[in-house]
Formats: C-alpha cells, sequence, structure tokens
C-alpha cells in the first residue's frame, strides 16, 4: 500500500478517536519523580543515600523507593558489634550480607557503619581491662568485617562517636584503656584490612563551627592526620532540630577542611523546613570534597526518633516537600 497524505491523515483521525492506552508510570506514582541521587551525581558527587536493613528492605516500598531516589546504602544496625561477633571470635554476616547483595543487585555504594563504637557493644568487650586483649579484639574484629565485605563497600566509619560534648575524649572501653592511641590503632587495622575503602571518623553535634566539640573534633583529626593516621574523611551525623541547619554550613567548611574528604552520614531534621534541608544541602555542596549525603531512614515513622517527622517520605511513603527542597537546592 502507498502512503499518500490522505491516508496518513485518515490513519491519525482514526488513532484521535481511538482512546489511547495511559502510559505506564515511570515509577510507582507514590513515588518521587526524580531522584535525588541523580541529582546528587549531577552536581560532581559520589551518591544521595539513606540507611536500611533487611527488615526495612522487605516492607511496604522502602526497597522501591531506595531503588529510585536513593544511591547509597548504610546498614542501620546490622554491621554494629552487637549484631556481627556478639561471643568473641564468633561472626555472624547475615544482616550486612543481605544489605550489601541489595546494593550490589541495584549498583548503590555501601557505607560501613560502624566497627568500633561504645555503644551496641556487648559486655565481654567492655568488660576487658587489659591493653593487649583490647587491641588484640579491636584488631579481630575490625579486620574480620573489612575483609569479609572487603571490596564491597565505599568508606567505612572506623571509629564512631568518640569524643564527648566538651571536644575531649569520652570514656569508653577503648579510650579507658589504650588511651588515644586506640585510634591509630584502629585506622591502621582498617587499612591494612581494605586499602581501597574510604576511612572515615564519624560523630554527631558537630552542627556549629564554634561548638566545643567541633573545635576539639577538629583540632585532633588534623592532628592524626599529620602524625600519619590514614584517616581519610570525617562523618557529620547531623541529627539535626528544626532551625539548626543555619550552623552546618560553616560547620561542614571547618569540618571538611580537616581532612581529604567529608560527608553528611546520618541526616534527620525534627520539624525540618524546607529551609532547614536547603542548608542540610549547600553545607555539603559549598565544600569540593563533600562527597555525599545520607539521610538516616526513607519514611518519617521509621526513624529512630520519629517525632517532628525527621525524614524526606512521609507515613504513606510520599516524598514530602522536604524532598522537594532536596531537589531545588541540587538543581
Ligand atoms: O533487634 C532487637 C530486637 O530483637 C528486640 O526485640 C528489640 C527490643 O528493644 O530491640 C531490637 O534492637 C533495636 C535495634 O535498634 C534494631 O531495631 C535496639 O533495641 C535499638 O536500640 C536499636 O536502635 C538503633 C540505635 O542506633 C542504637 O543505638 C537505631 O535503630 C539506629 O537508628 C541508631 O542509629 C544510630 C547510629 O548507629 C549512630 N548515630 C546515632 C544513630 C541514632 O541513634
Amino acid at each position: 500500500m502507498k502512503f499518500t497524505l490522505a491516508t496518513v491523515l485518515s490513519a491519525a483521525a482514526l488513532a484521535s478517536a481511538i482512546p489511547m492506552a495511559e502510559p505506564e508510570p515511570l515509577f510507582d506514582e507514590r513515588q518521587a519523580a526524580q531522584s535525588i541521587d541523580a541529582a546528587m551525581k549531577a552536581k560532581g558527587r559520589k551518591y544521595f543515600g539513606t540507611c536500611a536493613d533487611q527488615g526495612r528492605l522487605g516492607s511496604g516500598s522502602n526497597a522501591a523507593i531506595i531503588k529510585a531516589n536513593f544511591g547509597q546504602v548504610t546498614p542501620e544496625n546490622s554491621m554494629k558489634w552487637d549484631g556481627t561477633e556478639s561471643s568473641k571470635g564468633s561472626f555472624n554476616y547475615k544482616g550486612g550480607d543481605y544489605l550489601v547483595q541489595f546494593a550490589q543487585d541495584n549498583k548503590l555504594l555501601v557505607r560501613g557503619h560502624t566497627t568500633v563504637w561504645h555503644s551496641q557493644l556487648p559486655g565481654w568487650v567492655s568488660s576487658i581491662r587489659d591493653k593487649s586483649t583490647l587491641t588484640q579484639v579491636m584488631q579481630n574484629h575490625i579486620t574480620s568485617l573489612m575483609t569479609h565485605w572487603k571490596g564491597k563497600i565505599y568508606g567505612w566509619d572506623v571509629i564512631n562517636e568518640m569524643f564527648d560534648e566538651s571536644g575531649g575524649f569520652r570514656s569508653s572501653v577503648f579510650y579507658n584503656v589504650l588511651g588515644e592511641d586506640f585510634v591509630k590503632i584502629a585506622f591502621q587495622t582498617a587499612k591494612a584490612a581494605d586499602p581501597d575503602a574510604k576511612l572515615y571518623i564519624n560523630d554527631y553535634n558537630l552542627d556549629s563551627a564554634t561548638y566545643a566539640k567541633t573545635t576539639g573534633f577538629i583540632r585532633n583529626v588534623k592532628k592524626w592526620i599529620a602524625a600519619g593516621v590514614p584517616i581519610d574523611g570525617v562523618g557529620s551525623q547531623t541529627h539535626l532540630s528544626q532551625g539548626q541547619s543555619q550552623g552546618s554550613i560553616a560547620a561542614m567548611a571547618a569540618l571538611c577542611a580537616a581532612a581529604p574528604e567529608c560527608a553528611m552520614t546520618e541526616v534527620d531534621i525534627q520539624n525540618g523546613s524546607d529551609n532547614d534541608w536547603t542548608n542540610v544541602v549547600k553545607a555539603c555542596i559549598n565544600q569540593a570534597n563533600c562527597v555525599g549525603i545520607t539521610v538516616w531512614g526513607v519514611r518519617d515513622p521509621d526513624s529512630w526518633r520519629p517525632q517532628g517527622n525527621p525524614l524526606l517520605f512521609d507515613s504513606s511513603y510520599k516524598p514530602k516537600a522536604a524532598y522537594n527542597a532536596v531537589l531545588k537546592a541540587l538543581s
């Protein structure tokens, strides 16, 4: 059949008379149409991530939202000491393996969290009193975890929350038994276990540049790096309340100047305004070496502190105004 203008026009007329099937939506309609991870990468950064574990990934729309909108996952609990080595020398990698597999299947980066932390620490570790036992136990824990997931983890929170609010060292079994040396031992062990992973020191309440904890943290990190301790990155958890975000911009400028790279690692903002979320994005984007932002959960009711709806998705998995504020700040 020869196609003349008339046949084309009559075909067009016919087509317009027949109702067309609705095109398939790109995503489940409850999900955000644009990925904040893609927007973050368009800014030259490595990821916009969230935390998750097997239970969360298996419920509701969490997995679908993470696949569509995020580019990195941090295990909320499964790689912590109490979950991985609850009794000495007996390791359980199941929860972490699940998350790492999900990440690999969906091309997401993983932040390992965390090898040395005073909290979620089994009693058999916190009751150790002699240096050589604690050194050996700490080295074995770090080496075992980092070797198990070697090559699959973008960066590790090697040490978490070792500072107190005055900028001094928190009382913990690690500091009390080994003194400041535990930092060098931990990072050197981590470096030997997975030389390609970025090694982070991570803490909270680093949200004002002039706060004693922030200045103490920075002073010590610079001192350790100058002394050859292999610290690659500083992580600012960024658990905020409404209005607190203004300080993050100067705080991240100071923190990011202390190490080769930096990240905002556990962001949530209780009663966060659009302006708060915009400030958080700016705080990272303003620093050339800020590699990414991780929010601490997908949906408000699943947050570790659900009061004040601190996350980017609401209880029906709908992206909130905060999500769009992040997107806009990245555009
Ligand atoms: O898995 C057990 C379950 O078997 C038991 O029945 C139940 C009873 O309480 O507890 C469950 O464990 C809980 C675990 O989360 C898993 O849901 C713990 O009690 C609970 O304490 C734990 O809370 C976690 C908290 O760290 C522990 O300190 C939060 O989910 C997690 O979001 C939070 O994350 C921390 C970061 O790692 C470090 N920075 C601060 C941040 C917020 O606290």
